[in-house]
């Protein structure tokens, strides 16, 4: 079953391969872009780069949030270069830019399209907003899969993961909003590795797509082997974290992951932990209800295994 999906993303390398799987399996109906891993205008570009890339013509592409609501601007540029997508050359998108407000296409789109789900894997400002704007939207959709937050470590301080930290507030009101939530965070996603075999088996299927995004790797992967301080031909084996394609997968392939339901909930004003995603994990509290559902271990052979393939299915 090919699942309606709308993605909201802030591209960004990996977000990049979240939307190829999705263009693969499942029907996207829109995307939106919000600022995070570069300015808005780098992330709605790249948002069309990529539907370029995928044959995704058809889709709206539609700019969204140029500023957090609780304001953390810190566009991460050594992970994603200036543009948000450094590494291959930069290219002039066509297709033109769906001119529709983002929550107006969100709150228009859910409650057109009831049974969708709400892919989100950049900062939730967006999302956010659109729950805002119409609060029925979290019972029209099947839910919101995001990446987000984590159950350990964050990444952009020792406590918070950077989609969550950029937008406390936003991520604050999406997980209070009684959405059922997939939640996949840092401590999974950081299972899904990619390093230079991967680069080179995208390489090797020979597309325009797949060489783009081998090229994407290797700039991706060659700062996860400059922050593990790995230099010569040993920097290749280095593994770089894949973080969105588990918010598709976590939908698309369920079978892959093992998960728990919790309750979540946002740090808004800690000082040393803004943004970071406290769950309650006391054994003796009952979470079996709770509507988020926290990714926990994912089987990331397999799973490298179905997006290596779907490049070539694309062919
Ligand atoms: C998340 O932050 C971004 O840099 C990535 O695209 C991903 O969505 C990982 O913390
Ligand atoms: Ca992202």
């Amino acid at each position: 079953m090919r699942h309606n999906v709308i993605i909201d993303c802030d591209p960004g390398h990996d977000d990049v391969f979240a939307i190829g799987l999705a263009a693969s399996f499942c029907n996207i109906l829109g995307i939106t872009s919000v600022v995070g891993n570069s300015i808005i205008e780098n992330t709605t570009t790249n948002a069309l780069i990529a539907a370029n890339l995928f044959d995704l013509q058809d889709v709206p592409v539609v700019m969204g949030a140029k500023y957090p609501l609780s304001g953390n601007i810190d566009h991460v540029t050594q992970a994603h270069g200036e543009s948000g997508l450094d590494g291959p050359i930069r290219r002039t998108p066509y297709g033109r830019l769906d001119d529709r407000d983002a929550v107006d296409f969100l709150v228009e789109t859910c409650r057109t399209n009831e049974g969708a789900w709400i892919v989100a894997i950049g900062p939730l400002t967006n999302i956010a907003l659109a729950i805002r704007a119409d609060r029925t939207i979290v019972n029209k959709i099947s839910g919101i899969s995001l990446m987000g937050g984590s159950l350990t470590h964050g990444n952009v301080t020792a406590a918070a993961e950077y989609n969550i930290w950029f937008d406390p507030q936003a991520a604050s009101e999406v997980f209070g909003s009684g959405a059922r939530i997939k939640m996949c965070g840092l401590d999974l996603t950081d299972q899904l590795t990619v390093n230079g075999k991967f680069a080179a088996d995208l390489m090797e299927i020979s597309t325009d797509t797949s060489r783009f995004c081998s090229e994407l790797i290797d700039y991706y992967q060659g700062y996860a082997a400059k922050m593990a301080g790995v230099t010569g031909p040993e920097s290749l084996l280095v593994g770089a974290p894949l973080h969105d394609p588990c918010a598709v997968l976590a939908i698309t392939h369920p079978e892959l992951f093992t998960s728990e339901r919790m309750d979540v909930i946002i740090e808004t004003t800690g000082i040393h932990t803004l943004g970071m995603t406290l769950a309650d994990t006391r054994p003796w509290e009952n979470h079996s209800e709770s509507l988020i559902e926290v990714m926990k271990s994912i089987n990331a052979k397999e799973a490298l295994q179905i997006i290596v393939n779907s490049f070539k299915v694309a062919k």
